[in-house]
């Protein structure tokens, strides 16, 4: 993940986010720094950025050429559209959603103001998402661009040496953390909590997680009271078709779930990284799905029934596919089967299966031809949640995790059928999702023999009633 900080103050950035974790990072080049000097943009031999403001008033602003100059010479690099993230205490409260969001971009800028702020023109026709870090103002966006990357860096694979752990904080993720002690056991008086010492990792996740509700309870009313109703969501949809709704239940599992409407027998959940709204069971209208805020207009509905098709093909969604969740129900991962043997990803025959780049694109998009064309799959590649099977050089197969959470874009390349290699490639994808303490699914298209009866060697589940995908071409997913 490439961070770009168009600033005045470069080595603040750089000096900040040298050390610690985001430094060791940078060294092993899994997150990179490129900062830009604004500076260097100016067009005057004083090499001055800022000028009075238009209208009168203190202070200076700084002006739109060289904050042009200097985004222009960033994103004329990086070749494909990217978020420009103006750090403003105007901007939207950043959070660990915001984080999530961010940290599933390849290339980040930053663009920090300084003064009493830059020309509203330039801010016009290239910033895309104006963020604050807390209501208060700093001097400069420069302490506000490097509490996001360090928020952000964490959550990119490889930075924490425990990837597990960033992510299945996700649910818990929405309450404080417990209270923890080191040695020595007793210290002024006080001693360690007994549950601690006993060895029991059973009990000791359940004291846990009991006092980090008690401590969100008494310290973050807020947080809690959105625990509460998330927690209420999931077990309703664990205790009714729980492999139909599986989707939702990760979503919720993997923190990434935000709750628009629940209630009882009925719940509307969104996902916070792509604006996919998730429907379940409504009783009557469906008309709140898209008038409910600006910001929650989803392109794409996930119906967990089918009785609504009509009404909201009326409404100008289409109906896209008609599938059955696929769910492998264990907590023990995959046994190797076919010719999968390998925890390192070596087939049988020797096909190495690993992570695609950039560079496995124009092959990768010669075997999976999905509905949603080459720009999802590329984006995939470069989110990293495409695999690929190798014969040597050669692509012959992928799979991929999609946007929402659910396993897909399996392909194996013609010549290379009968070998069982899809076999290999969903193992792979399983096992690893089952390693990040996640519960992996897939949607099996009706229809699709070949897969169905693929998903039911596997030893997945189905469930028994159909989900269906509606999409919105003319309303845009909002972030
Ligand atoms: N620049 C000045 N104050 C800020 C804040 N609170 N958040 C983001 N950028 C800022």
């Amino acid at each position: 993940m490439n961070f770009h900080v168009l600033t005045l103050f470069p080595e603040m950035i750089e000096q900040g986010l040298s050390e610690s974790i985001t430094g060791r990072a940078l060294k092993q080049n899994i997150i990179s720094l490129d900062t830009v000097n604004i500076r260097d943009f100016a067009n005057n031999k004083h090499n001055k950025v800022d000028d009075y403001t238009y209208g009168g008033g203190a202070g200076m602003l700084m002006q739109a050429e060289p904050v042009y100059g200097a985004i222009k010479s960033v994103t004329d690099k990086i070749k494909h559209p990217c978020r420009v993230i103006y750090v403003t205490p105007q901007g939207k409260r950043f959070d660990q959603h915001m984080a999530m969001d961010f940290a599933g971009n390849e290339d980040l800028v930053f663009l920090c103001g300084h003064y009493e702020g830059i020309d509203e023109r330039v801010l016009e026709e290239t910033v895309t998402d104006y963020v604050s870090i807390g209501d208060y103002v700093l001097t400069g966006g420069e302490l506000a661009a490097m509490v996001m990357i360090d928020a952000i860096s964490r959550l990119v694979p490889g930075v924490l040496h425990n990837d597990i752990s960033a992510e299945t904080e996700s649910f818990h993720g929405k309450l404080l953390e417990y209270p923890q002690y080191s040695r020595p056991f007793s210290w002024h008086g006080k001693e360690v909590p007994a549950v601690l010492m006993s060895g029991n990792q059973k009990q000791i996740d359940a004291w846990r997680l009991e006092q980090s509700i008690m401590r969100t309870r008494q310290r973050r009313p807020d947080l809690y009271d959105e625990y509460q109703k998330l927690s209420k969501c999931r077990e309703f949809l664990l205790d009714n078709n729980k492999l139909l709704h599986i989707d939702m239940i990760e979503l919720i599992n993997r923190g990434r779930a935000e709750i628009i409407y629940g209630e009882d027998d009925e719940y509307l959940l969104r996902d916070i990284n792509t604006g996919i709204g998730f429907h379940t069971k409504p009783e009557g209208a469906i008309a709140f799905a898209f008038d409910i805020e600006d910001n929650m207009k989803p392109a794409c509905i996930i119906l967990h029934q089918t009785k609504y098709i009509k009404q909201l093909e009326e409404a100008g969604y289409n109906n896209n596919a008609v599938c059955k969740q696929a769910v492998w129900t264990r907590r023990e991962k995959m046994p190797a089967r076919g010719l999968y043997k390998t925890d390192a990803g070596i087939t049988e025959d020797g096909y190495t299966i690993k992570l695609l780049c950039r560079d496995d694109f124009e092959a990768a998009a010669k075997l999976y031809k999905g509905f949603d064309g080459d720009g999802y799959l590329y984006d995939r590649i470069m989110d990293g949640a495409v695999y690929g099977a190798f014969d040597i050089e050669r692509l012959i197969g992928v799979i991929g995790l999609h946007e929402e959470g659910s396993i897909g874009m399996l392909s194996v390349d013609p010549e290379y059928r009968r070998k069982k290699l899809a076999m290999a490639l969903e193992t792979y994808i399983f096992n690893l999702a089952i390693e990040k303490g996640q519960i992996p699914y897939g949607q099996v298209i009706i229809g699709n023999e070949a897969s169905m009866a693929l998903q039911k060697k596997l030893g997945l589940y189905f469930s028994k009633t159909d989900i269906v995908w509606m999409e919105n071409k003319k309303i845009s997913v909002e972030k």
